[in-house]
């Protein structure tokens, strides 16, 4: 007989370090924005996986060429190329500015090559000094200690210390700050185009600009995280477009394998001679299983016209949102670029909000920044999922605008 949730999180709080803290319930099954628990209870996704479910659960595509290819070819290791990780090199250097691919295997592993990849590219070229990064407040770039020494969010850092030095923080948009904090010792700048993690913070595209300006006269690198907006989900292929700015090298992850683990970095051909031979190495990155997934991904994209959808529906969730941030006090603002989106909550417990949209409202979505509500659903979301969103989420904020409401605290997603 097929176990309960009550039985299968028994076993999970059993077996399982508690560092997630998840609901007590366990889910099997998903298709398209639905995902279900092993007791047949539906929950409408726009949690998307943190961001990651590009083309939907269970998309026949891509589970059909994921099993082609586990049943061809599923593992090489770095010491040969495979024809999957070639094709998907090829595709991502066509679609993007960029010229050359190396693999990992998450987004903190594509930003741990690109800090190697700053250092080791000035030492290339004579400025072995040339070893600080400059990050944003407020960042976040991953868990492994590179990347989570550039996140700049003093509470993930507690009790890791000593990270790995040589990170400076500066408030995300302020130019002056930048300014002050790039010099002759930087190596390079790594900013998100749309601050994920940090609560969905959109810099002005200004911004931007001024800031790869800035890199240029001061010879830094500029890098671009982009795991969460990367791969559709702002409305344009690469977050970067929204702006103009063509950074010397991003990284990616999350959508692009809809769900099986990739990442990447995509670095521009001048900096191609900074991982030289030995210089840097994954057992996995590059596995044909996963470059595999990345070819369906893009397919699909293609096939379903799945960025210009991102777009659209995008517009209709921040236009949804908007309506319902004028209408609601408990919401101070709508925010976010294509389909990352989000409010802000104000004077409710967001855990406590994020948690009733869940258990009452059949709906999941996470909490970004502390207090942001974000919906991140597939980028084939239709018009139909966005407006029963839209409708649950609108009744969560009035419920929780009432005095009564009794909303409890929660602990953290
Ligand atoms: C902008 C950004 N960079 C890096 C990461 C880390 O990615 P991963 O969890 O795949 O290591 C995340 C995860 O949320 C992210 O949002």
């Amino acid at each position: 007989m097929a176990r309960t949730n009550e039985e299968l999180v028994a076993m999970a709080q059993h077996a399982s370090l508690p560092n997630y803290r998840p609901p007590p319930f366990v889910l099997s099954e998903g298709r398209g924005c639905r995902v279900s628990d092993v007791e047949g209870n539906e929950y409408l996704d726009f949690s998307g996986g943190i961001a990651v479910l590009s083309v939907g659960h269970a998309h026949p595509k891509l589970a059909e060429a994921i099993g082609r290819q586990a049943a061809r070819l599923m593992h090489t290791s770095n010491l040969f190329y495979n024809d999957r990780a070639i094709e998907l090199a090829a595709q991502l250097v066509e679609r993007t500015a960029f010229d050359r691919v190396y693999f990992a295997n998450s987004g903190t592993e594509a930003n741990e090559a690109l800090i190697k990849l700053a250092r080791r590219w000035h030492h290339e070229h004579g400025r072995p000094e040339r070893v600080e990064l400059v990050a944003a407040e407020k960042s976040f770039h991953g868990r492994t200690m590179g990347a989570l020494t550039l996140t700049g969010q003093p509470k993930y850092h507690v009790g890791m210390g000593p990270l790995v030095g040589g990170v400076k923080h500066v408030p995300f948009g302020d130019l002056d700050a930048m300014r002050a904090a790039v010099g002759d010792t930087t190596a390079a700048v790594m900013l998100e185009p749309v601050q994920g993690e940090g609560g969905l913070v959109v810099p002005d595209p200004e911004y931007l600009r001024a800031v790869r300006a800035l890199c240029d006269e001061r010879g830094a690198l500029l890098f671009f995280d982009e795991v969460q907006t990367g791969f559709g989900r702002t409305g344009t292929f690469m977050g970067a477009e929204h702006s103009g700015v063509v950074p010397d090298a991003c990284s990616i992850a999350k959508g692009m394998g809809g769900g099986f683990p990739v990442g990447a970095i995509l670095v521009r051909e001048a900096l191609a001679d900074g991982l030289p031979p030995g210089a840097h190495a994954s057992t996995f990155g590059g596995n044909p299983l996963a470059c595999a997934a990345g070819l369906a991904v893009l397919s699909i994209f293609d096939e379903e016209g799945l960025v210009e959808n991102a777009r659209a529906m995008g517009d209709r969730l921040g236009a949804g949102l908007e309506e319902l941030a004028a209408a609601h006090g408990c919401v101070s603002e709508a925010r976010g670029l294509g389909l990352l989106r989000g409010v802000r909550l104000q004077g409710v417990d967001p855990l406590a909000v994020y948690a009733r949209l869940r258990d009452q409202h059949k709906m999941l979505a996470s909490i970004a920044g502390g207090d942001v509500l974000r919906f991140a659903p597939p980028l084939n979301v239709t018009a139909a999922d966005i407006d029963e969103a839209l409708e649950r989420v609108g009744a969560l904020l009035a419920e929780v605008s009432q005095p009564a409401a009794g909303l409890g605290a929660e602990v953290a997603p």
